[in-house]
């Protein structure tokens, strides 16, 4: 396999974090430590996965992060006093509410309980209004961030661009969409949002110059999907049974990477693509949450 069209995501992540060290020292001069709290509620084994990674890097860069477990029993109404007692923590710049949330508790009133300006997930409707209107004073959600930065760094040209973006999630697709379609720079793509009511999926991704696969089914995306030389993202991370691993079960993403790849101009791998994207990008917004805690 050859990997001159792979688009190394844990690079770019680490060039990021990278410039992220020096604005750190910057705060810190400043008598400025930038502090991050996670919430998570029950005991989710990818949501563990997720925070202890998120966990890690804070704790690389010099971010003070500090988890908050709740039980699964957890009330919303107890959720939401532990988010009022973070939002009236000068030492806390950013707070991260960990999806999914248990059944009983309405995900929608608890990130809009989150203050704007230390929503670093991006999903509080103020800064959803924020990037929908082009008013880039917002957070914007880490995923499709990522996304946008490595489809940057590696030189995509989206001006004009059809993109076509599978998935119509408010963590990924639909905010992805709003990115791309925005006029400016880095945007200013033909953006079409395929989902499972679309009918004839394979000639909307065959059309694309761009693929943003994040619908989350296992190796969706197949070869006779893509055009030759598209630039294709995968957002999935999907667990399928896997008789030769020692656990029974591997991740996947939602592109069939050895049959696509070949085809693909560029392509994101997965794992080691955009996954640590994410993470940079929640880093990138905590360092912007403690810079403008000081204006
Ligand atoms: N669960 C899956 N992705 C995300 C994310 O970006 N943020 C939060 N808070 N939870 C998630």
């Amino acid at each position: 396999m050859s990997a001159a069209n792979l688009i190394d995501g844990r690079a770019v992540a680490g060039q990021i974090q990278g410039e992220l060290t020096q604005r750190i020292a910057a705060l810190k001069s400043r008598g400025i430590q930038p502090g991050l709290a996670f919430v998570r509620v029950g005991e989710d084994p990818a949501s563990k996965v997720y925070v202890g990674r998120k966990e890690k890097t804070s704790a690389e860069l010099g971010i003070v992060s500090g988890t908050h477990v709740l039980a699964e029993s957890t009330s919303e109404a107890d959720l939401l006093k532990l988010i009022a007692k973070l939002n009236a923590d000068p030492l806390v710049h950013g707070i991260l509410v960990q999806a999914p949330l248990p059944k009983h508790i309405r995900q929608e009133v608890v990130y809009a309980s989150v203050l704007p300006e230390k929503d670093v997930d991006g999903f509080h409707p103020v800064n959803v209004g924020k990037l929908m209107l082009g008013d880039d004073t917002g957070f914007k959600p880490c995923t499709p961030a990522g996304v946008l930065e490595l489809l940057i760094r590696s030189g995509a040209k989206t001006d004009g661009a059809e993109v076509v973006i599978l998935g119509r999630g408010n963590i990924v697709g639909k905010p992805m969409a709003a990115m791309l379609c925005q006029k400016g720079r880095h945007a200013n793509s033909t953006v079409t949002i395929c989902h499972s009511a679309t009918r004839d999926i394979k000639t909307h991704c065959r059309r694309a110059d761009i693929l943003i696969a994040a619908m989350g089914v296992a190796e969706f995306v197949k070869a006779d999907m893509v055009k030759a030389g598209a630039v294709v993202m995968d957002v999935g991370v999907n667990r399928v049974p896997d008789a030769t691993s020692k656990t029974g079960t591997k991740l996947v993403g939602d592109v069939a990477f050895a049959e696509v790849q070949p085809i693909a101009g560029r392509i994101t791998p997965n794992p080691g693509g955009v996954g640590p994207m994410t993470i940079a990008m929640l880093m990138n917004n905590t360092v912007r949450a403690a810079e403008q805690s000081i204006r």
